[in-house]
């Protein structure tokens, strides 16, 4: 179990981001939830303990907000060991040539920028503190590998998490910072929702998926934050197992 270990958590208020911070608090874990809703985060945080658990207000597209994050982190547990980058958002299923370009440019700000934006302020204070280094698990998706029809804002971003990933994974190395991905395909949180109603195939039909308990990915995030700095998954794939990604027609 690890001890005495800081996190930051982004997109914390809800879903995967709510279930992991919990989780991370439970396995030893100091953890910063972050997310827009400061309401959401002040419940969970007094449901976790305040001496192990601390809500910031952010909104990872705004660099001053990132900023803030990350110096109110430190300020409080006095330094970080990781960062699960996982704030996102998806756009409205819509032919490509019919998103708003401000629609794009809000995922692209939430999906892409903010990982960026934070995983910069990680670095500064991973290479500032002793011991240097830690870790970034950066959400991916299964959509970093295959597209959904009409995703191409949500898919384009998560592609681009994946070259993200790998950067952090070279250029860490020389300050003991590893850089992860988990790819999730299918936990039912509020994203995911409509898949009990049916969503959209490559055939043009629809769909009931199934869902997998959001729980199984906080496990998985708790196990590859707890290795040792030596070790790394570079890449996980957790997804529903009956869920329609792997198979040809
Ligand atoms: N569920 C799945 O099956 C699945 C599959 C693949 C990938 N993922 C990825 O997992 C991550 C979490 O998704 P989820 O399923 O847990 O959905 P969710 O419950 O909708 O969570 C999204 C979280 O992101 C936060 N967020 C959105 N915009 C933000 C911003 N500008 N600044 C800070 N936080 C922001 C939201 O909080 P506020 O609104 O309070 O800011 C919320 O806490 C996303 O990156 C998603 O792409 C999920």
């Amino acid at each position: 179990m690890a001890q005495d270990k800081v996190a930051i958590v982004t997109g914390a208020s809800t879903g995967i981001g709510e279930s992991t911070g919990r989780a991370l608090v439970k396995a030893g874990w100091k953890v910063a939830f972050a997310a827009r809703r400061a309401e959401l985060l002040q419940k969970i945080v007094a449901e976790c303990g305040a001496a192990n658990a601390l809500a910031v207000a952010c909104d990872v597209s705004k660099p001053d907000s990132v900023k803030a994050l990350f110096a109110k982190t430190k300020e409080r547990f006095g330094r970080l060991d990781l960062l699960f980058n996982n704030a996102g958002m998806g756009a409205p299923a819509v032919p490509m040539d019919e998103l708003p370009y401000e629609k794009w440019k809000e995922v692209v700000d939430v999906n892409l920028n903010g990982m960026f934006l934070c995983t910069q302020e990680a670095f500064r204070l991973f290479k500032a503190q002793k011991p240097q280094g830690g870790r970034i698990i950066n959400n991916g998706s299964i959509s970093a590998h295959a597209p959904r029809p009409f995703s191409v804002a949500y898919t384009s971003t998560k592609h681009a998490v994946t070259g993200l990933t790998k950067c952090i994974a070279l250029d860490g190395r020389a300050h003991d910072i590893c850089g992860c991905q988990i790819d999730i395909g299918n936990a039912a949180t509020p994203m995911t929702e409509r898949m009990t109603k049916g969503v959209l195939q490559p055939d043009g039909s629809s769909r009931v998926e199934p869902r997998m308990d959001v729980q199984d990915v906080a496990q998985a995030v708790v196990y590859m934050a707890g290795l040792s700095k030596d070790s790394n998954v570079l890449e996980m794939t957790v997804m529903a197992t009956k869920m329609p990604y792997v198979g040809r027609g």
